[in-house]
């Protein structure tokens, strides 16, 4: 429930998905040398000799990818914001906090390829977390592109083949398919430790893309820190790549995990549209909030405090120009949520008509614009879209003028 809140707040709309899905779907984006490929799926033919075998969902972002290039939407339409929610099945041996069935929340973005959107989902996730009452680590990293990819994972296959001797059976079978495995090795902790790291091999784009998500995620006010080591199980990511840990789960302790992944939608089959999301593992939260008691008052605490606006259209599309207006603009777009306003904050990397355009295409119901002019005032220019009215409001003043407006 809370999740579904806030996700409405960040303006993402419900996709249902099938439980079961084509088996080769899930090779061709969770990955071959994945765990969940290799030895995770429930695979079953239909019956019929040669039709082609399906699994039971092990995530959701490839089906996802599949309903939204189906749909012609990465050609048509490209910049989709959509949540989902329900049972994935993994082959484990289950333990606490690691289950064959469990739940996950998750949402996806299509076509933005900005750091403000990377910082964006973060800072939603971090509104969750702060909602729970939970402490929850943040550690983020970044994989790369097509570009520099090739000279890291060269670098690791050689510093593999170098300590072939030390080297668990995992890592022997798939050093040559994924060497990037090899950091997060459960196995192999200390030798991971001295490996090269993606951050020494990004290129500029790359290395420009994280800065900004750090300076995002700062001036917003999210802790986080660097894991040079995160790699996430998953062959699709590019770029940013994230995950939310907690100390009470055990040893299981990714509560949420997820970043960009750029390739996948053309990868299968559409057009070259960029991607990035997270999923949050249900039991796993249920099993964070259980070990922090005072949490649940908290949590039922903000539940009862959340009001409702029209369903399917946000309130505020919020337009920042350049990167310093884009870091005040997160603070804003997190005041505005925090008092429960539906709102898109727009990509910072768009002309000013094509976020115009998308605002009046999803609904909203005003346009607030921040310019380097309005920064320097500290004010807003806030759109009336359904009266037509433009005027001049303070920050300060944003959230209560909005609410005035809205109510009368
Ligand atoms: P994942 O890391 O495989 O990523 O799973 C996300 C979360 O699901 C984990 O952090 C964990 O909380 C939960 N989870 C995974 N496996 C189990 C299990 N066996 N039992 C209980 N909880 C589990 C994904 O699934 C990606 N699709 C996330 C994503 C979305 N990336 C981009 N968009």
């Amino acid at each position: 429930m809370l999740s579904r809140e806030v996700a409405r707040r960040y303006n993402f709309h419900e996709i249902r998905l099938p439980l079961v899905e084509r088996a080769e779907l899930f090779q061709r984006s969770s990955g071959e040398t994945s765990d969940i490929v290799e030895k995770q799926m429930y695979v079953f033919s239909e019956g019929e000799e040669g039709s082609p075998l399906v699994a039971l969902r092990p995530e959701g972002t490839p089906g996802v990818v599949r309903a939204f290039v189906e749909a012609g939407l990465d050609r048509r339409e490209p910049e989709q914001r959509y949540f989902y929610s329900g049972p994935m099945f993994r082959r484990e041996r289950p333990q606490k906090g690691r289950y064959r069935q469990f739940n996950q929340f998750g949402v996806e973005v299509f076509g933005r390829a900005d750091a403000a959107c990377d910082a964006e989902l973060l800072i939603m996730i971090d509104d969750i977390r702060a909602a729970l009452g939970l402490e929850l680590t943040t550690e983020i990293n970044s994989l790369g592109c097509p570009d520099c990819r090739p000279a890291f994972r060269e670098a690791l296959l050689k510093f593999g083949r170098d300590h072939w001797g030390e080297l668990c059976d995992d890592c022997h079978g798939r050093l040559e398919r994924n060497p990037l495995r090899l950091l997060d090795c459960k196995v192999d902790v200390k030798l991971a430790e001295s490996a090269p790291k993606s951050l020494d091999y990004l290129c500029d784009a790359c290395r420009t893309h994280f800065g900004k998500v750090q300076d995002y995620l700062a001036a917003a006010g999210v802790a986080f820190v660097i894991n040079p080591r995160l790699v996430r199980g998953l062959d699709y990511y590019t770029r940013t790549a994230f995950e939310i840990l907690s100390g009470g789960v055990g040893s299981q302790s990714a509560v949420v995990a997820g970043g960009r992944y750029d390739g996948l939608v053309e990868a299968l089959g559409g057009a070259s549209i960029p991607g990035i999301g997270f999923a949050i593992g249900v039991e796993r939260l249920a099993i964070a909030m259980e070990s922090a008691m005072e949490a649940k008052a908290a949590a039922a605490s903000s539940a009862t405090a959340f009001t409702s606006t029209i369903d399917g259209r946000p309130d505020v599309a919020l337009i920042a120009i350049g990167e310093q207006a884009a870091r005040r603009a997160m603070t804003l777009a997190r005041a505005l949520r925090g008092r429960a306003f539906r709102v898109e904050m727009m990509s910072p990397e768009r002309r000013m008509k094509a976020l115009l355009q998308r605002a009046d295409k999803i609904g909203a119901r005003f346009v607030a614009i921040l310019g380097d002019d309005e920064l320097a005032r500290g004010v807003v220019q806030l759109r009336d879209l359904r009266l037509s009215r433009q005027s001049e409001v303070a920050q300060t003043a944003l959230v209560d003028t909005l609410e005035s407006t809205m109510r009368s």
